[in-house]
């Protein structure tokens, strides 16, 4: 699959490697530019790009940058995606410690994930926002063993949910269909699934234990 991976840093580095180990034709971009990337590049063999050649023919763009440099994105950033391409956001809402106050997911009640949605104007598929980057490279397993992790997926457009949820389970490990993007407070920061290592059927659970009301730790 053509993958265009925005951001370059603990995600988005160890995605980077994961998948074009996996045979995926990866684009990387980061913030500043990909004079930056060289030694990613020789490393992965993945394509280091400006953040507006990232999605250029993509059939998947992944937004792994800190949610404070969404709005910096490049208007038209889609313009050249692939027909039907799909977005993962991996992002979190952290205040206190790197993102300031947002007002829109304070006070606005929105899910953080359907801000971003607003500020880059596509539908996302939030994925990996509660996986320590480091287990992108240490964790998979094959289907079927009962150690797999499983992660929660959550979006709204159907199809690019299977889309995700398939290369997840390439990635090594399974998925938990976590609801559209209006419920995925329930795998926000401090939710009983954020950073959960465990398997589908306590995945579920905890997705279901999870309390909407914005936990104080991650208040401005
Ligand atoms: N770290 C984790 O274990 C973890 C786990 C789950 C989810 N997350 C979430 O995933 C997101 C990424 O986290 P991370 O830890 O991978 O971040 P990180 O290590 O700080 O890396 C951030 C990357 O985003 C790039 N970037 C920043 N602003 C950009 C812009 N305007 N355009 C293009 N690229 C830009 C940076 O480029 P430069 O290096 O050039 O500045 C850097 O490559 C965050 O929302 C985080 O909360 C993190």
């Amino acid at each position: 699959m053509k993958i265009g991976i925005i951001g370059a840093g603990n995600i988005g580095g160890n995605l980077t490697r994961r998948l074009t180990a996996l045979g995926h034709d990866v684009s990387v971009a980061n913030s500043r530019g990909p004079q930056t990337l060289t030694a990613l590049a020789e490393e992965t063999g993945a394509t280091p790009v400006t953040v507006a050649e990232a999605a250029r023919g993509a059939e998947l763009v992944v937004v792994t940058i800190p949610l404070k440099n969404v709005p910096d994105l490049p208007s038209g950033l889609f313009d050249e995606a692939a027909e039907g391409f799909a977005v993962l956001d991996t992002g979190n809402y952290y205040p206190q410690q790197r993102d300031g106050r947002i007002d829109a997911i304070e006070d606005g009640g929105l899910t953080e994930s359907r801000w971003t949605e607003q500020h880059i104007g596509h539908p996302v598929i939030k994925a990996f926002n509660g996986t320590y980057a480091q287990d992108i490279l240490d964790k998979p397993l094959p289907k079927g063993d009962p150690r797999r992790m499983a992660l929660p997926v959550a979006g709204d457009d159907e199809v690019a949910k299977k889309t995700v949820r398939d290369l997840i389970d390439e990635l090594g490990f399974d998925t938990v269909d976590a609801g559209g993007i209006d419920e995925s407070w329930r795998q926000q920061p401090d939710t009983p699934v954020y950073g959960l290592r465990a398997g589908v059927a306590e995945v579920a659970k905890a997705l279901a234990a999870a309390s909407p009301e914005r936990p104080e730790a991650f208040r401005a």
